[in-house]
């Protein structure tokens, strides 16, 4: 993997407009940078455009309209070969968590592995820690319909961080869980990024971001409305709940 120039930014979004086929305008206007090794949440209510910007983020769709590039690359005008290996580069969690049913727990998460052709050895020497950490071990063979959505939701999050990302993206991923479990989730974002991933999550969860550090961008008709500037009199960052041993240095192998 080529190392990215610590000074580019991971994504730059420049009057980005979204249609879906003939459609209103989704996203509009949309002027983002988000620099390399840097943690936002997006905020906003239902139908915003959160998810949809995020789809164009991890190449699921091409703006409209503007420019978007993505670890330098202009992906308007690359062709889709070349944006394979972009996005190989992301982890999402999806709001819907997209768990394949077929497949155990432990399986849904080695797939990215062996979508890239890691070797089984390799696999499960990466699996076995991050099921430890997601509290899943016990459900290691268990079946994604046999889960609560909770339990659906770490087995998504495992997934996306197995593949150590550069670029973190994470749709609502406290929205099935409770207070404490989402208070561990972000901490085990923050520690990822910590270790030099950019971080974007997108969550109704005022509360939950406002009792972090971290900048908060905020959507509204498809538009970010506000940049996110951490107020001066913010909280600093919310520590581990005692007795929390979250750490992805030792998640990640
Ligand atoms: N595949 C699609 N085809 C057509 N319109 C869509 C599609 N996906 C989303 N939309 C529309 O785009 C707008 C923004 O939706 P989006 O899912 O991006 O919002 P959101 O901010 O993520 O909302 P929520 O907080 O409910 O998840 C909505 O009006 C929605 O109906
Ligand atoms: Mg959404």
């Amino acid at each position: 993997m080529s190392r990215l120039v610590q000074s580019e930014p991971v994504a730059r979004f420049e009057q980005v407009g979204l249609r879906y086929r003939s459609g209103p305008e989704i996203l509009r206007d949309v002027t983002l940078t988000l620099p390399a090794g840097s943690f936002h949440f997006l905020l906003g209510p239902c139908g915003a455009g959160k998810t949809s910007l995020l789809r164009v983020l991890y190449l699921a769709l091409r703006p409209s309209r503007g420019r978007f590039s993505l670890f330098g690359q202009d992906v308007a005008a690359a062709p889709r070969a070349e944006l394979v290996p972009l996005r190989r580069r992301i982890g999402i969690v999806f709001q819907d968590f997209r768990l394949l049913p077929q497949l155990s727990v432990q399986d849904n998460i080695a797939l990215p592995l062996r979508l890239g052709g890691r070797d089984e050895e390799a696999i499960r020497s990466d699996v076995a820690p991050m099921l430890l950490r997601t509290g899943l071990t016990g459900l290691a063979h268990a079946f994604p319909p046999e889960l609560s959505g909770g339990q659906q939701q770490l087995a998504a999050i495992a997934r996306a961080l197995i593949v150590r990302p550069r670029l973190l993206i994470a749709d609502e991923p406290t929205a099935s869980v409770d207070e404490p479990l989402a208070l561990r989730l972000i901490h085990l974002f923050q520690e990822l990024n910590r270790l030099g991933t950019t971080v974007l999550i997108a969550t109704h969860n005022e509360r939950l971001a406002s009792g972090f550090n971290h900048p908060r961008l905020r959507m509204e008709a498809g538009r970010i409305v506000q940049e996110g500037t951490v107020p001066v009199d913010s909280p600093p960052n919310v520590r581990p709940p005692v007795g929390s041993s979250t750490s992805v240095q030792e998640a990640l192998p």
